[in-house]
Parts: C-alpha cells; sequence; structure tokens
C-alpha cells in the first residue's frame, strides 16, 4: 500500500486523497454489496465502506466476516459525510484496499450489548477499548496536562514529594501500612506537609502523583489510589488561594472544551454547562451553607431527603450536602471557614474564633460536590504542637515539620485537586471507577 499513512484525528485534512490507516474493528455491519467497519485507531473512530464491486472478491468476503477487535491496515478514499459515524464523526473512507494483521478470536467478551458493571470491571483491560472509555481517558490525560502547563507558566515547582512516609498526613483511620524492614511505614496520603518545606526553598511549589487512602466505604467519589496535585506557596493567605483556585480550574476547564469537544459530545456532555466555568467563582462561609441546609431540610417534602440533609454544626459536609449545595450554583462555589474539628491538624484558625479554621473546599456544579481541598497553614510552632498532640500523631515523626515554622515561618497556605473527581465532574459521569484507566477500590484490586 503506497497512501500514506494518517491518525483518525488527522482525517479531516485529506479529503478526496486517499489514505491507510491502521487499527481495530470496532463495529461491523453487512448489507448486500456493502460492508461498514467502524474503525478505531487510538486517536478516534472512524467508518470505512466496502462496495463489493470495487474490491477483489475474497477481500470484500474477509471484510464482510472480519470479527471485532481484528487488527487492520485500511486504504482508502477519505470523503466528508455529516451523517458517517465516528469520533470526531463527519468522515469515511471509501475502502480501496484491506489488510488483516490479526484477526481476533470470536469470543471477545465485550459484545456491542449491554454488560452489568461487574463484568465491565473484571475486564477493565478491554473495556478501556470503547468509545465512552477511551473519550473518558483523553480528557483525564488532557486535565493532566492542562494542570502542569498552568502550573510550570505560573511560576510553580515541580517537585516530587516521598510515597513512602513515616506518619499520617490526613488522618490516621485511612492509613496503608507497608513493611519496611521491619518498620510500619505508611503510602502517602498527601505531599503537602514535604511540600511546606519546599516553599521555604522555592517559593512556590506543585506535587503530582499517586495518593493512597484506605477508604472503607464504597462510594461513587472514593479510590484508594487516586492521583492529586497539590500547589503551596509560601506568603499566600486565603483570599490569594481561592483566587489562584479560580484561575486554575477555570483554565483546565477550558482547555478541555478546546482540545477535547469531540471526546465530550461522545460522551453526551451538556458542553453549555461547562462553557460558565470563568473566574470568579462564588464563595459562602460553612455558617452560610448550613444556613442553606436549613433552609432546604425545611422547604422539602421528601422525608429521605430531610434525613439525608441532617447535619449539626461542627460536621463536615457529606455528599448529600455538598450536592444540594451545588445545585445552588452554575459555577464551582468555595465554602470557606469549616469548623476546625472537622478538618485536618495542620490547618491555621481563623482569627478570634479558634474554632473556624481558615480553610476552603471547592465545590464542583450540578452536584459533583468537593474536588478541591485546601487551606492555610499554621504557622506557630507552639500551637502546630498542640494539635499533633491533640490528634494523637506521633510528636517525633513531625520534628522536621514544626521546625519549618521555626526558621523563617511565613503565612503560606495550599490546595489539593483531585485528578480523578475533576475528570468525573468535566466527563459527566456518574461514577469515580471509570476515569483512571485501573481503579483501585475497597473491593477490586484485579487486573
Ligand atoms: O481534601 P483532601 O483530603 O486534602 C488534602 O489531602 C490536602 N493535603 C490537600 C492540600 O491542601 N495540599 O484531598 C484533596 C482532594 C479532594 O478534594 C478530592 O478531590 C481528592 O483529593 N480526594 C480523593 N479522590 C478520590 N478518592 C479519594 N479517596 C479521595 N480523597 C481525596
Ligand atoms: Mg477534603
Amino acid at each position: 500500500m503506497s497512501a500514506p499513512m494518517v491518525r483518525i484525528e488527522e482525517i479531516a485534512q485529506h479529503v478526496a486523497e486517499e489514505v491507510t490507516i491502521q487499527g481495530w474493528v470496532y463495529n461491523r455491519t453487512h448489507k448486500g454489496k456493502l460492508v461498514f467497519l467502524l474503525v478505531r485507531d487510538g486517536s478516534g473512530f472512524v467508518q470505512c465502506v466496502a462496495f463489493k464491486n470495487d474490491l477483489v472478491i475474497e477481500v470484500f468476503e474477509s471484510m464482510a466476516h472480519i470479527p471485532q477487535e481484528s487488527s487492520v491496515r485500511i486504504t482508502g478514499q477519505v470523503r466528508a459525510d455529516d451523517r458517517a459515524p465516528g469520533v470526531p464523526g463527519g468522515y469515511e473512507l471509501g475502502v480501496t484496499g484491506f489488510e488483516v494483521v490479526q484477526a481476533s478470536a470470536e469470543d471477545y467478551p465485550i459484545t456491542l450489548k449491554e454488560h452489568g458493571t461487574d463484568f465491565l470491571m473484571e475486564n477493565r483491560h478491554l473495556w478501556i477499548r470503547t468509545p465512552s472509555q477511551w473519550a473518558i481517558l483523553r480528557i483525564r490525560a488532557t486535565i493532566i496536562s492542562a494542570i502542569r502547563e498552568w502550573l510550570d507558566q505560573h511560576g510553580f515547582i515541580n517537585m516530587d514529594t516521598p510515597i513512602l512516609t513515616p506518619a499520617a498526613g490526613e488522618g490516621t483511620s485511612t492509613l496503608f501500612e507497608v513493611d519496611y524492614f521491619g518498620d510500619a511505614i505508611y503510602l502517602a496520603q498527601t505531599g503537602q506537609l514535604y511540600n511546606e518545606a519546599n516553599i521555604f526553598s522555592l517559593g512556590k511549589v506543585y506535587c503530582f502523583g499517586p495518593t493512597f487512602r484506605a477508604e472503607k466505604s464504597k462510594t461513587r467519589r472514593h479510590l484508594t489510589e487516586f492521583w492529586m496535585v497539590e500547589p503551596e506557596m509560601a506568603f499566600c493567605e486565603l483570599d490569594e488561594l481561592m483566587e489562584i483556585e479560580e484561575q486554575f480550574v477555570s483554565h483546565i476547564v477550558q482547555r478541555v472544551l478546546s482540545e477535547r469537544a469531540a471526546e465530550l459530545t461522545a460522551l453526551g456532555r451538556d458542553i453549555s454547562q461547562l462553557e460558565k466555568i470563568t473566574p470568579p467563582f462564588p464563595r459562602i462561609s460553612y455558617d452560610e451553607a448550613l444556613e442553606k441546609l436549613t433552609e432546604i431540610r425545611e422547604a422539602t417534602t421528601d422525608p429521605e431527603l430531610k434525613e439525608r440533609l441532617q447535619i449539626e454544626w461542627g460536621e463536615d459536609f457529606g455528599s448529600p450536602h455538598e450536592t444540594e449545595l451545588t445545585k445552588l450554583f452554575e459555577k464551582p462555589v468555595f465554602v470557606y471557614g469549616y469548623p476546625t474539628e472537622a478538618k485536618a491538624f495542620y490547618m491555621e484558625p481563623w482569627p478570634g474564633r479558634p474554632e473556624v479554621s481558615k480553610s476552603v473546599d471547592l465545590l464542583a456544579p450540578e452536584g459533583y460536590g468537593e474536588i478541591i481541598g485546601g487551606s492555610e497553614r499554621i504557622s506557630d510552632p507552639e500551637l502546630l504542637l498542640q494539635r499533633i498532640h491533640e490528634h494523637e500523631l506521633p510528636e517525633e515523626a513531625f520534628k522536621w515539620y514544626i521546625e519549618l515554622r521555626k526558621y523563617g515561618s511565613v503565612p503560606h497556605s495550599g490546595f489539593g485537586l483531585g485528578v480523578e473527581r475533576t475528570v468525573t465532574w468535566l466527563c459527566g459521569i456518574n461514577h469515580i471507577r471509570e476515569t483512571i484507566p485501573f481503579p483501585r477500590t475497597l473491593n477490586r484490586i484485579y487486573p
């Protein structure tokens, strides 16, 4: 075959030319003298149309019987056709040549019928080939690229923080213990504490890596292994933190819109909802949020909702609370000033209100809820030590962390954005397990 090899995502630039693509057969239909193959190559899906009279009969017959998932090379003329299915769609290939690399075994388990989630999870290594999963994983990669792009362009230095850690960073109830030559150590729940050291050398930093939490409940929002980006800044207080977060998140959304519109459309995402995501974002205090929740509770006639929204001052919001709150806003909403007792040990108290912390969560709209947790950090070494005792953390393991408050301490703040939560929201899907190639959850570690 002498036609140039192209990727499906570039096919629009080759209308009326003969090209070759290589990929896999996703779907096949046969109507009399016509065979339609929907072929995917990693960059997109395109329809290839073979007309019996145009091909040697053996080639046409081999196309007419090619099993789903067979690997193939196809040469053909690119035609624009609005009705042609595919991603991005609107183009098809009039087949002139067809070559089989491997005919797939006939028992491919993921047929084009509906399958149950357990079955799909068990076959995750194959499930990722389907258009919805392919689209989600492409959007995920763009989100990660946009995260790095914004931080790198805004003076943040990438610092890799350790994954093997001597103590808890985010509470002792979700630690994964590892045997380290006879000592018990833990997989990192966060890189933040190390970044608080890094800012005193580099000013503005971020870490970006996998984090681990032994989440013992099954929810649509929790993985046991998830990716988090954590920016941390010296000389930064809560207001500035929120400004940075809204610029950062808006950049991610806008980049996904400009680069991955075809994938969003393939997922059926309402893009107009995402077009609204521009700074500034609304800000409400925890106290105001609690008032709004009380109003919703009082107004609803649904007894189950009343029950689910039950909350006392001092408790952290659960997903039902976040879901109701985000319905009140079109953009992500900042909730700041959570009760000290509901949050991590390292948060700076609110001036004059020690029962409140200088914390802020960012809740994604349309019911998605928390995608970012962040705060200003305690800068007083005495108070920090007191908190470490209150939380029953091992003082020895935090000696270095307290010392940071001794040598040129400054107000400093940071936040953590969960990649998988962000992917869930931007893709408009209802479960976090589809947002990472091989999810790790309470009940699943295979494949
Ligand atoms: O709110 P979290 O626990 O905050 C921290 O870890 C801080 N150290 C961040 C910082 O200030 N540097 O987690 C931050 C984000 C959450 O908002 C959520 O998006 C995500 O991490 N996250 C999870 N994502 C998936 N599965 C889980 N089990 C998650 N736990 C947290
Ligand atoms: Mg949080």
